[in-house]
């Protein structure tokens, strides 16, 4: 394993306020985005689509890396310039999901577990081949009832996540380790964050025991927020303090960077408890973003699929990387 490889690799995704751009929806979830601008999902609108993101001016001065779908990290531009070498070109490092998303846990009703293991290192090998300088692999935990999720449920989703992890720096790709703790739901701030902290807790005592190298890898996690229907939502300096408190408690100072998923926040609301976190000084960690939803639905809203609004997509891709740049060093203001 090319240790000091890996460490620069994932230093470098975080580094100079950067963060990352999920553009990795898969054929089931880009449809979805899709139909809600009413763009069919085609292999040549998903390509375009896809094309005006990797394709706007100057986003490489906040984004360092991108990770993309199976199908994506095949396609190029018009030109034929494939997509991964046109990011690498332009100093972002591409990377690729690598899970086979969240099925149900046997036995355990109401709580899933994420396939994908098999076969992976040769995947692996090949996407490496294909340019990957990084992977992703996002566990998905759902808060039910009081004992939703399960302990078994968490242990589950910990141990396939530090398999593939392992697997990836073997084959001399940084992990990012996204177990994510579901919005969805009545619970508050407080059930959220207890949740996480088994969560993390669990899922570095199994990258410990898979031996994995804590300085090449990046987390992704969810923010410590309360359910999307909970009455009671928390500002985002009491967001910001809860998720700290807990992440300082249970991720070791020697990983690199944290980058958040968005989980379905706004937009707004996403940039905004970034920069509260940054706010709040220093942390052991790079403390960046991995947003999908936040950095990409103002770009859809945008482009509804004619050219003829392609600069105001790419436009509207510009200034969220920008805003997310100003709230990685805490200068964000609404
Ligand atoms: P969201 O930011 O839309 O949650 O997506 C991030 C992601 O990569 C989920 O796996």
């Amino acid at each position: 394993m090319d240790k000091q490889k890996l460490s620069v690799v994932a230093s470098a995704i975080v580094s100079h306020a950067k963060g990352v751009l999920a553009a990795d929806e898969s054929s089931p979830t880009i449809k979805k985005r899709l139909d809600s601008i009413d763009v069919e999902s085609t292999e040549p609108t998903r390509r375009r689509y896809r094309e005006i993101l990797f394709t706007t001016e100057g986003i490489e001065q906040e984004i360092g890396g991108v990770i993309l779908f199976d199908e994506t990290i095949r396609q190029s531009t018009l030109d034929g310039v494939p997509f991964a070498r046109l990011l690498a070109d332009r100093g972002i490092v591409p990377g690729i999901k690598v899970d086979r998303g969240a099925r149900a846990l046997a036995c355990y009703p109401d709580e899933k577990v994420t396939e994908g293991l098999d076969g992976l290192r040769d995947r692996l090998v090949e996407y490496r081949e294909l340019g990957a300088g990084f992977a992703k692999w996002r566990a998905v935990i759902q808060i039910d009832e009081r004992d939703v999720p399960s302990p078994f449920g968490i242990r589950a989703n910990a141990y396939a996540l530090a398999r593939y992890a392992a697997l990836c720096q073997e084959e001399g790709l940084v992990p990012i380790v996204e177990p994510e703790v579901l919005m969805d739901g009545g619970h508050d701030i407080e059930r959220c964050e207890a949740v996480t902290a088994r969560v993390l807790e669990a899922v570095f005592a199994e990258l410990d025991a898979h031996r994995v190298l804590f300085e090449g890898m990046l987390l992704k996690p969810n923010m410590v927020i309360a359910g999307k229907n909970c009455p009671h939502q928390n500002s985002p300096e009491e967001i910001a303090e809860a998720t700290i408190r807990c992440l300082s408690r249970y991720v070791p100072a020697a990983v690199p960077g944290i980058v958040f998923l968005s989980g379905g926040q706004k937009a707004e609301e996403a940039t905004a408890n970034l920069n509260a976190m940054n706010k709040m000084g220093r942390h052991p960690w790079e403390v960046s973003f991995s947003y999908g939803r936040a950095l990409q639905a103002p770009v859809l809203a945008a482009w509804k699929g004619q050219e003829s609004n392609m600069a105001a997509a790419q436009q509207a891709l510009k200034k969220r990387a920008r805003l997310n740049g100003l709230a990685r060093e805490g200068k964000y203001s609404p």
